[in-house]
């Protein structure tokens, strides 16, 4: 039976505890946990200070030649390059960059047990996903920006044809798998740019209209990304699958997580043609780190999503059934009064939700089989 090799970096901050927890929950499953090979690799801002490389080369080949990357957090907010930037995220954007992540795949649902800071929402009535455009944007010019003379700075934005044609057809496929928008039962596409101000943006949503095409039977919908911060608090049951340039993905989903729940909420899956990395949307948090207060549930979702997708690609029904499994076990974990962290307000550990989940697998398996 295969095996599959995962890079494990677990990073700064709160990565390590978020990373643990997902990992525990994963060799919960013994089906699954004798399928993987787990390697532990440094990299982040730690690394940089104790080492000088923020992703050394053989973490970087080694997560090149993986079936999947599991990632805790990266980022010390101190540690800084000379023009200010950031050092330890350099890790997660370089992955994107070298090995073309294009997609970064943001699910966004109100579970049970959770109460949405938005009033009246329940469980079920907000449901989609950003489709984050990865590689491209405002945020391709990462290190590549000039600073003239210390007056003048400069980032370019940039858009392919490619790029466009690949994240929408994303976006589209997705929207076929699904069922459609809450409120209305509609499979839809939302384009959210700004197309009224920017050349590139004009042209992301007319490339996204001739894709479109393809996709008769997807309704195709618009949004302004200042709008879409509006709209996704007040009629966020409208939306299905939305599609963004990096830098509104990247915004807009931090507002969305907040929406079902919290920060900690917000799993991901980055995905190319060839490699798929996973992780919380969240940062490192470094403020809360090392007190296993952590929420863990993005990093168990993402860890979810690693399964699912290695399990689509290697036709292997066990990491499928295994993915369903951690979800529902997520669900109820969630549903019970210990299953909340601090910023859920409950006060469970890190650790404890990795327990409490570890303990509804077994229900969650009979539950798929029944
Ligand atoms: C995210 C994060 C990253 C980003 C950072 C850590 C580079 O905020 O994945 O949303 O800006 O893309
Ligand atoms: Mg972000």
């Amino acid at each position: 039976m295969k095996k599959y090799d995962v890079v494990v970096v677990h990073g700064d901050g709160i990565g390590r505890e978020v990373c643990q927890a997902a990992l525990d929950v994963i060799q919960a499953i013994p089906d699954v946990s004798s399928a993987f090979n787990f390697r532990d690799l440094p990299a982040g801002a730690g690394e940089y200070l104790k080492s000088g490389s923020v992703f050394p080369d053989e973490t970087f080949e080694a997560c090149k030649a993986s079936d999947a990357v599991l990632h805790g957090a990266t980022g010390i907010p101190e540690v800084t390059y000379a023009d200010g930037t950031e050092v330890g995220i350099e890790f997660g954007l370089q992955m994107r960059f070298r090995l073309d992540l294009y997609a970064n795949i943001r699910p966004i649902k109100l579970r049970p047990g959770i109460t949405s800071r938005l009033r009246d929402r329940k469980p079920g009535d907000i449901d989609y996903v950003i489709v984050r455009e990865n590689t491209e944007g405002l945020y391709a010019a990462r290190g590549n920006g000039v600073i003239l003379r210390d007056e003048l700075a400069v980032d370019t934005l940039t858009m392919t044809r490619k790029g466009i044609e690949r994240i929408c057809r994303s976006a589209f496929e997705l929207a076929r798998s699904r069922n459609g928008a809450p409120s209305d039962g509609k499979r839809r596409v939302t384009c959210c740019d700004k197309a009224n101000v920017l050349r590139s943006y004009a042209f992301f949503r007319k490339v996204f209209n001739e894709v479109g095409e393809e996709y008769p039977d997807i309704e195709k919908d618009y949004a302004y990304a200042d709008a879409m911060t509006c709209h996704l608090i007040e009629r966020p049951g409208f939306y299905d699958v939305i599609v963004t340039e990096n830098m509104f993905g990247d915004i807009i989903s931090d507002l969305a997580a907040v929406t079902v729940g919290s920060m900690g909420m917000s799993p991901s899956a980055e995905l190319g043609e060839r490699n798929g990395f996973f992780q919380a949307a969240h940062g490192s948090a470094p403020t809360i780190a090392g007190q296993n207060i952590a929420n863990p549930y993005g990093s168990i979702l993402s860890a979810a999503s690693m399964l699912e997708w290695l399990g689509q690609r290697h036709r292997d029904e066990r990491l499928g059934r295994a993915a369903a499994q951690i979800d529902r076990a997520v669900n109820a974990a969630m549903g019970s009064p210990k299953g909340l962290t601090r910023d859920l307000g409950g006060n469970a550990s890190t650790s404890g939700i990795a327990e409490l989940v570890i303990q509804n697998l077994p229900a969650a398996l009979d539950e798929a089989a029944a």
